[in-house]
């Protein structure tokens, strides 16, 4: 045992010895209830528990997950090894005994919904069934995803339970990263991009089955894709279409598809034992990290699964218990932390699906991807403090924001059941048992009511559907927003006068890309300097992952950000110098160290990049550098911006814009709309500055 300095620390560490801090309750029938005491704690509290001891705490990097092809006899019989082991596992998946079931359904009807617990194998398995059935014969098996990494990942565990390549016969295609073939049988994709495949191809004519996954999250691209299959499923009566959910709300999709028979997968579940703070938590983050230290330290074996709502949370998460494990002494097992987010390497992401180690416990940290989209094994312990993060969306300004909320009741009861899939599980809400009957919703909103919607409706305009207010949706968006989309593009000349698709609107759209920055690009035509564009187009698309700032070396990366702005030049531009600095060095990993630049973020940027000068050639723009003129290469960035200007609250971190040139840029705009009605500000001639 490790030795307390205070004797009170070991009761501190257990919560379950310290029983009146949480209230327990089992799903279904509430079972104990547990006398109060105030339980105040710092997570300092807990620090001096830890003597100092042997730093055990590895961060084992596991390499990729892809193996190159090697005639090595050895290695050959390895893959084989593993290949046959992969078989037998897919055989004890609950998805297993209803396999004939399942193809018998899927050859009698054209629409099936299909239902079934988070683990029983729908992602995995129903693809390779269709495929051992044939179906990939008549064409490509599609799996849509709403998230980029769990395509990335269920195809990459396809490849291998297949014994193939990825890339081959099973790939994935998520925003500018492109992993199939000629080959490609089943390819997984996020539910975006099967809508961009639309553009190309309306009837899907490659594909003999879709299978829209993950349909209980009703994702925007997910919502469209369900008007548009069900549309065409009408005239392609051989196109089979799986509409697969993890929860059991399932009988609206089938109204929406017809009364589309429903097929239930009956999944193991385990009792999971929910316990819930006794008061409100100050702070989550807190909270969590404690949480987690007292199942370590007191709980069997079993891992622990905290979801938080971001990568910087999981970070820091990340951060301080390497910190806090850091000298536990060698009678505490190993804690490998384990990170999961939409933006972590993809060579990173395979770590949390290696068995843990005997003796050690391993705690994944993840946004809601864990929810649903990702099955992680050996999960006993779930810690969920009851957060995500959800965009939200004021028609009224055109203003879009990504928010802390609480989760719904149905999130809550998703991520509780992540730890009762292998046994019995225990979920540890950082919220009362109040908050979660009176506080929290029983349903997320749907995307499509809370987003901007002109991404959207660009594209369904390219599809040639002009009558959006009709559209087949399955809850129809709110027309204040569908308005403010189309207003918008109107301001962005995708959209004439009378609503309909102009030139530069269906250049647009060629980009996968949002409005206003495809618009820029289009625009970066007439200013000649599409070379400089793009590469702010592909900055901007990394996100704001470009700059370190690690604690300890702050003001030397200010510093270093500064160099960018010589000239107090906007973000924009600095953003340029960065990449054009970056170019310079040959693209120096080097040069990314000595600036507190992400080098990991430039190459991706450098790959966004390459693709958005392919799209170039495809709209027919040359690309051609005005590198000198820097008020061209500002006013194509004006171009993309679409009347909602704000007056300048920080001057530094904006694109210096001239107000005539909105008049230049805009003049449809600009003479017709009195933008005051908005509640965005109209500039006058010559006046003032205006924000990007
Ligand atoms: O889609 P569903 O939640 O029904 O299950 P699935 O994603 O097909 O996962 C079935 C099983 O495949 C899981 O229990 C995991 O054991 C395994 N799996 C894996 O090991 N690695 C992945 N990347 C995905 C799944
Ligand atoms: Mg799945």
């Amino acid at each position: 045992m490790q030795r307390y300095k205070d004797p009170e620390a070991r009761d501190k560490m257990n919560p379950f010895a310290e029983q009146e801090a949480w209230e327990e309750h089992q799903i279904g029938k509430s079972k104990l209830q547990f006398g109060s005491k105030d339980r105040k704690r710092s997570s300092d509290d807990y620090q001096y528990v830890f003597e100092d001891g042997i730093d055990f705490v590895k961060s084992s990097v596991i390499e990729g997950t892809q193996h190159e092809e090697d005639s090595d006899q050895e290695d050959i019989d390895e893959k084989d090894m593993l290949k046959r082991e992969l078989q037998d596992e897919r055989k004890t998946l609950p998805i297993y005994k209803f396999r004939d079931e399942l193809l018998k359904a899927v050859e009698e009807y054209q629409v099936i919904v299909i239902v079934g617990e988070t683990g029983s194998g729908k992602t995995t398995q129903i693809p390779q069934y269709l495929h051992e059935a044939g179906y990939t014969a008549k064409g490509k098996v599609a799996c849509t995803q709403p998230r980029r990494v769990a395509a990335m990942s269920v195809a990459a565990r396809v490849s291998q339970e297949m014994g193939v390549k990825l890339g081959h016969e099973v790939g994935y295609s998520i925003r500018f990263e492109d992993c199939t073939s000629e080959k490609t049988l089943i390819k997984y994709m996020t539910d975006g991009m099967l809508l961009r495949e639309f553009l190309g191809e309306p009837d899907l004519a490659s594909y003999s089955v879709v299978m829209v996954d993950e349909a209980h999250e009703r994702t925007l691209s997910t919502d469209i894709l369900f008007g548009l299959v069900k549309d065409i499923s009408r005239f392609r009566p051989d196109l089979k279409l799986l509409i697969s959910s993890a929860t059991l709300d399932a009988e609206k999709f089938s109204d929406y598809f017809d009364s589309a028979p429903i097929f239930k997968i009956p999944g193991r579940r385990y009792p999971v034992e929910v316990h819930y703070t006794k008061a409100p938590e100050a702070d989550y983050i807190d909270a969590a990290i404690v949480t987690v230290l007292q199942i370590h330290v007191t709980q069997p074996p079993g891992d622990i699964l905290v979801f938080l709502t971001g990568q910087e949370e999981i970070e820091t998460i990340d951060e301080i218990l390497k910190h806090r494990t850091r000298g536990l002494g060698t009678k505490i097992a190993e804690l490998l932390i384990c990170p999961i987010y939409a933006n972590l390497p993809t060579e990173l992401q395979a770590k949390i699906f290696e068995p843990t180690p005997e003796g050690a416990r391993k705690v994944v940290l993840a946004t809601n991807i864990a929810e649903t989209s990702l099955t992680i094994d050996g999960i006993k312990y779930v810690v969920d403090p009851g957060f995500c993060k959800i965009k939200s969306y004021n028609p009224r300004t055109g203003m879009e924001s990504l928010l802390i909320n609480p989760i719904s009741k149905a999130s809550a009861n998703q991520r509780a059941g992540r730890s009762g899939r292998t046994g019995p599980g225990k979920c540890f809400r950082l919220y009362t048992s109040y908050n979660y009957m009176h506080d929290l919703e029983d349903n997320t909103v749907p995307e499509i009511q809370r987003t901007n919607l002109a991404n959207v409706v660009l594209t369904l305009k390219s599809l040639g559907i002009h009558d959006l207010v009709n559209f087949d949706f399955m809850d129809p968006p709110p027309s204040e927003a569908l308005l403010k989309a189309l207003e918008q593009l109107f301001a962005l000349s995708a959209l004439n006068s009378r609503g309909e698709l102009t030139k530069t609107g269906r250049r647009m759209a060629e980009f996968p890309l949002d409005p206003m920055l495809s618009k820029m690009i289009v625009a970066s035509e007439k200013y000649k300097c599409s070379d400089e564009v793009i590469s702010i187009a592909s900055m901007l698309s990394v996100g704001n992952s470009i700059f370190y700032r690690p604690k300890d070396k702050q003001v030397h990366a200010d510093n270093a950000r500064l160099n960018f702005h010589t000239g107090n030049v906007g973000d924009h531009i600095a953003l340029l110098n960065v990449y054009n600095s970056w170019k310079e060095t040959d693209y120096s990993t080097q040069w990314c160290y000595e600036n507190y630049i992400q080098v990991r973020s430039m190459k991706r940027a450098r790959d966004i990049r390459d693709q958005l000068e392919g799209l170039l050639e495809r709209v027919e723009i040359e690309i051609s550098s005005n590198a000198s003129d820097l008020d061209a290469i500002k006013k194509a960035i004006t171009s993309g911006k679409n009347g909602s200007y704000r007056t300048v609250k920080n001057p530094q971190t904006v694109t210096e814009l001239k107000p005539d040139w909105l008049v230049e840029i805009a003049p449809h705009y600009y003479q017709l709309k009195d933008v005051d009605d908005t509640g965005t500000k109209k500039l006058p001639k010559g006046q003032g500055r205006a924000a990007l």
